[in-house]
């Protein structure tokens, strides 16, 4: 029995040592010098290249390397009886709590403003957007937005949620489904998406949707790019209807040089690193699910592909 790990211009020497060091009796394959596929029985894969996942037979169960999935569900080869999983990590959802209200704060207290005064060296106050005035609204209540709003409470902030089914979590104002959905928008002036990629969600962030957040809105987009439409963002920032964004994923990753994002002060762009899991807390949840699967149990952190997450 093997474990493989599948990635395109990834260094997996940390998650190996990592998964060694959790059980030393790992058999570790790196893609694409794999020595033997009939051994392989679960692969680990991070934006992996069509036509892989088919080629070990005995496949039972492949993780995402990260708590998104949409690679995953999005290949065709991968067969209907394999299982699929993520990682969700402790540290993943603090590190992400962290990003987002960091990202509030910056805008609240027009930070982006005063780097771009520095480049030009001008002197010129800005009053700070009081958080009586920054209801935050996040789109997905799930692992990542559930841990954000918790922080975002602490912090004082007046949280709205949005998710498929409601919720009854404390201090927050939940809604739900295709029905709540303008009222969520009109309780929320910073936006902040944490859904995951499906049919239902793929460009969901478009003009429509952001005429119905309190004017001018904030969008902070940590999904995925393809939530974006990136011609409506452009949009709704030229005529007043948000002031500024904070981007973390994008349509085409790197984002290229030439994309009219990077030019403009109102758009904020990190480069896909809201949250990452560090190697030691994957290596416990990969040996983890490695072992269930093997015997057929559950699986932590399965997805269930009719669902889409
Ligand atoms: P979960 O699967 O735990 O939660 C998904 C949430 O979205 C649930 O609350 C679900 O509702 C809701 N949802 C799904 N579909 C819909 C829909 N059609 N309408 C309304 N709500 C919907 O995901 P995570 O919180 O773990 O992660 C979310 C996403 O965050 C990932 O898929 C990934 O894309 C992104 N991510 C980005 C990172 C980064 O570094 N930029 C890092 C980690 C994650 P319900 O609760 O009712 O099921
Ligand atoms: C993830 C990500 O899904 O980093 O974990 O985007």
């Amino acid at each position: 029995m093997s474990l493989l790990l599948i990635a395109k211009n990834r260094d997996f020497t940390s998650l190996k040592e990592a998964l060694l060091e959790k059980d030393p009796n790992l058999d570790v394959e790196i893609w694409p010098r794999v020595q033997n596929k009939e051994r392989v029985q679960f692969a680990v894969c991070w934006q992996h290249p069509k036509h892989v996942l088919d080629s070990y037979p005995n496949l039972k169960a492949v993780s995402s390397l990260g708590a998104g999935l949409n690679h995953l569900l999005d290949d065709e080869d991968l067969p209907e009886s394999t299982r699929i999983c993520r990682l969700v990590t402790t540290s993943l959802k603090d590190q992400m709590a962290e990003y987002i209200l960091n990202a509030i704060t910056n805008y609240r207290l027009h930070i982006p403003k005063y780097i771009s005064q520095k480049q030009t060296g001008k002197w010129a106050q800005h009053s700070a957007i009081p958080k009586s005035s920054s209801s935050v609204g996040i789109m997905g209540m799930g692992e990542m937005g559930q841990a954000v709003a918790q922080e975002l409470v602490r912090q004082g902030y007046l949280v709205n949620s949005w998710s498929r089914s409601q919720k009854d979590l404390d201090g927050i104002n939940s809604f739900s489904g295709q029905d709540g959905l303008s009222s969520f928008l009109e309780h929320s002036k910073i936006l902040v998406n944490l859904l995951p990629l499906t049919n239902e969600t793929d460009g969901i962030l478009d003009l429509e949707l952001f005429k119905k957040l309190q004017k001018p809105g904030f969008l902070i987009n940590v999904g995925r790019g393809s939530h974006l439409v990136e011609e409506d963002l452009i949009y709704a920032l030229d005529t007043g209807q948000l002031d500024g964004a904070y981007l973390d994923v994008f349509n085409t990753e790197p984002l290229p040089e030439n994309h009219p994002f990077w030019n403009r002060q109102n758009i904020m762009i990190t480069p896909h690193i809201a949250a990452i899991t560090p190697a030691k807390e994957a290596a416990d949840v990969i040996v983890e699910n490695y072992k269930r699967a093997l015997s057929g149990m559950d699986l932590m952190f399965e997805v269930e592909r009719e669902r889409g997450y």
